[in-house]
């Protein structure tokens, strides 16, 4: 079947099952938005992206445009179809009853706003101000897939306040070492309160029966509660990252590639305690390969570690940035098919290539990899 006959099926239980459909974002009209509380803790006081805000380079706009652009014509070219986002005006103030802010951000990274499982998809609370409307760009394309698939179930999270009371007041201090920062989310002492459910989409993985979902700073432990709530015939499962120093989604860090494998950044091990759940059901989880570049690209708000922001388009094959030798290296060692995709670019719009991708629908059904819990 063609690329543009391929119907409307909203269906993906997991992160490695034949990619059928997915959405790639646009990255028209990005901007670096200001700081807010949930985003300076992130921003070390070095970043070249400190105390700048507004739209984006044009020329970085354009490259990154030309980047994804490329990346979905390799994607139609093995037959998945991918849908876009509608770019709204991010260059403006937004205001609820509680707060305003400068800008939004963009829609370079559907897999933060979107969890789609199985026939629903899920428009997360997100934890940022600057993303609160981001939403906005999927509805088209929710409204089409709703119209198409009787099946179909469009859901969205409570949307939070984001009050000032969401934030630690004090978690920011520039006197902060890394250190103390590291002891810090060791102790799951996060910059996000639990005054309301927070989470991002891309702090959740899905494993069909099990989820697993990062504890860090865009996800709170209510946001893991509503999700449990949620997903009433699901297994949800809270994990940390100890040496992360900024825990935000669990994309470059937790890495599923099939069933039984996993690759774990080695410099933020999940720690053994939860690591016992899965041995104890036959999964290996084996460190990442190193990056390919000791440091991200300019504007960038994600670490090297993006190298392993892989997307899996079934079992056997694997889209891996084209610079990450390393990481292209371990995965053909691992018997993949790797498809190099030139995306560094795009990286500083949000992310990589799981990033800025969103399951529509995966050929298979929810199955029960977890037997052992
Ligand atoms: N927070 C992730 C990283 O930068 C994307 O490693």
């Amino acid at each position: 079947m063609g690329v543009f006959s391929t119907p409307t099926i909203v269906n993906s239980w997991n992160e490695w099952d034949p990619l059928k459909h997915v959405i790639v974002g646009v990255a028209d009209g990005c901007c670096i938005p200001p700081a807010e509380p949930a985003s300076e803790p992130k921003i070390p006081v070095d970043s070249d992206m400190r105390g700048r805000h507004g739209p984006r380079p044009p020329e970085t706009v354009a490259h990154a445009n030309e980047l994804l652009n490329d990346f979905v014509r390799i994607l139609e070219g093995r037959g998945i179809r991918v849908d876009r986002p509608t770019p709204i005006d991010f260059n403006q103030k937004i205001s609820t009853p509680d707060w305003t802010h400068g800008t939004m951000f963009g829609c370079t990274p559907p897999r933060d706003v979107l969890l789609t499982l199985g026939s629903e998809m899920l428009e997360a609370t997100m934890s940022y101000r600057s993303r609160w409307f981001e939403y906005l760009c999927y509805r088209p394309l929710l409204k089409r897939y709703c119209s198409e698939d009787p099946n179909m179930r469009h859901e969205a999270a409570p949307k939070p306040r984001l009050t000032d009371r969401s934030y630690k007041p004090d978690y920011l201090s520039e006197n902060i070492t890394i250190e103390e920062r590291l002891d810090m989310v060791a102790r799951k002492d996060f910059v996000t309160t639990e005054e309301e459910p927070l989470f991002d989409a891309a702090d959740v993985l899905r494993f069909g029966k099990d989820l697993v979902v990062q504890h860090g700073f865009t996800t709170n432990l209510l946001g893991i509660d509503w999700l449990k709530r949620h997903f009433t015939d699901h297994r949800v499962h809270a994990v940390n990252f100890p040496g992360d120093p900024y825990p935000i989604h669990i994309d470059a860090t937790f890495t599923p590639l099939r069933p039984g494998l996993i690759i774990n950044n080695p410099e933020r091990r999940l720690p053994d305690q939860q690591r016992a759940f899965f041995h104890r059901n036959d999964w290996e989880i084996v460190d990442a390969a190193p990056p390919a570049h000791n440091e991200p690209p300019p504007l960038c708000y994600s670490s090297v570690w993006l190298s392993m922001n892989v997307l899996v388009l079934d079992q056997q094959t694997v889209c891996v940035e084209e610079t990450e030798v390393y990481q292209a290296e371990q995965l053909d060692k691992l018997g993949f098919e790797v498809i190099p995709i030139p995306f560094r670019e795009v990286y500083p719009f949000g992310g990589a290539l799981h990033c800025n991708t969103t399951d529509v629908c995966r050929e298979g059904d929810c199955q029960d990899y977890f037997p052992n819990q």
